[in-house]
């Protein structure tokens, strides 16, 4: 674990608290810290806050949107004012459109969210953190061409062409029929893209991924019809502890907290659902392609700068 030097309680930031696997991993980190809310809605912030108040612990809550690039750089900026130790980032919100829409910028906003907005709040946030501190990314075995259990629900691994052809919604032929399908999987191979790149270009700091399983009783489903999320809430989410490569939000919030408790010093390391070292794809190994994603996403994200 990151210590902070200080008399005061180490505080660790989690992305997406609100609800499904964050919701869990915040109750989990409160245990071992101040957890720093960061979330889009103000009102469903203040209540996860309350619960861990509720038990004696300490949270704190920033609103953002992680859609838009601007709202993560100002909660970076709203973050490090509240002047903690911090020694931890989960970056774990994310959402799966099945309707691709646009952000403010005019880019596919699953893109925006899962990994544009995230790339912006960690490089903000990065120069304030403590030399041994933990970034972890909720990321996703979708990303792989070759996983299984991927292909079988009909994903047909991240089909990247470039940052910006991503940021206009464009994906590499040949992908999936899932409606939604090529901007999660992308996304998410960007996401574990970033944690190996950065996991070389600052070793000062610890970068790990991990594959959190299948939790068919998180949100992250949303727009799927009614009798679909019935079935992930009521009943499917009763059989995941037992089904391989499917979990609960509370065992991936273990899973999460440990990765960022993290004591071995390890970095650019990806854990599966029960915690456990994995691959990615044979693309997102490649340190050329991980190189080339990041640069792309900083000149990308540069034109926002101004
Ligand atoms: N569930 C699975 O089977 C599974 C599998 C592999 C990976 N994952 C990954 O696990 C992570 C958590 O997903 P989950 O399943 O727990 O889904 P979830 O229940 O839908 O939780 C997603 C969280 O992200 C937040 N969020 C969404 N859009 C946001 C935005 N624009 N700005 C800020 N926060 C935003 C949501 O906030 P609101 O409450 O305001 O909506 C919510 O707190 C995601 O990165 C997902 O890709 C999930």
């Amino acid at each position: 674990m990151a210590t902070a030097g200080s008399g005061e309680r180490t505080a660790y930031i989690v992305t997406g608290p609100t609800s499904g696997i964050g919701y869990r991993t915040a109750l989990e980190l409160a245990k071992h810290g101040t957890v720093v809310l960061v979330g889009r809605d103000q009102g469903r912030l203040d209540e996860v806050r309350k619960t861990i108040e509720g038990a004696g612990r300490q949270a704190a809550a920033v609103v953002c949107d992680l859609s838009d690039v601007g709202s993560a750089r100002r909660a970076a900026a709203e973050i490090i004012a509240l002047g903690l130790p911090l020694a931890g980032l989960v970056n774990n919100a994310g959402i799966m459109e099945m309707r691709a829409t646009k952000n403010a910028q005019g880019w596919d906003t699953t893109f925006a969210t899962d990994y544009l907005g995230p790339f912006a709040l960690t490089e903000a946030l990065m120069p304030h953190l403590p030399d041994g501190a933990d970034v972890v990314f909720v990321c996703s075995g979708v990303e792989d061409p070759e996983r299984r259990p991927a292909t079988v629900a009909g994903f047909r691994g991240g089909r990247y062409i470039s940052a910006e052809a991503s940021a206009r919604g464009e994906w590499k032929p040949g992908g999936s029929s899932l409606p939604g399908g090529d901007a999660y999987a992308t996304s998410k191979q960007c996401d574990l893209a970033m944690v190996l790149a950065f996991a070389r270009e600052t070793p000062r700091l610890r970068f790990n991924a991990v594959e959190p399983g299948f939790s068919p009783a998180t949100n992250l489903a949303r727009d799927a019809n009614v009798l679909l999320r019935f079935l992930g809430k009521y009943v499917l989410s009763a059989l995941a502890p037992y089904i391989k490569y499917w979990s609960t939000p509370a065992r991936a919030a273990t899973v999460i907290t440990n990765a960022v408790l993290n004591e071995s010093g390890e970095t650019g390391v990806y854990y599966d659902e029960r915690g456990r070292p994995m691959l990615g794809s044979t693309q997102v190994r490649d340190p050329q392609f991980q190189d080339r994603v990041v640069a792309e996403t900083r000149v990308l994200l540069a034109t926002l700068s101004a």
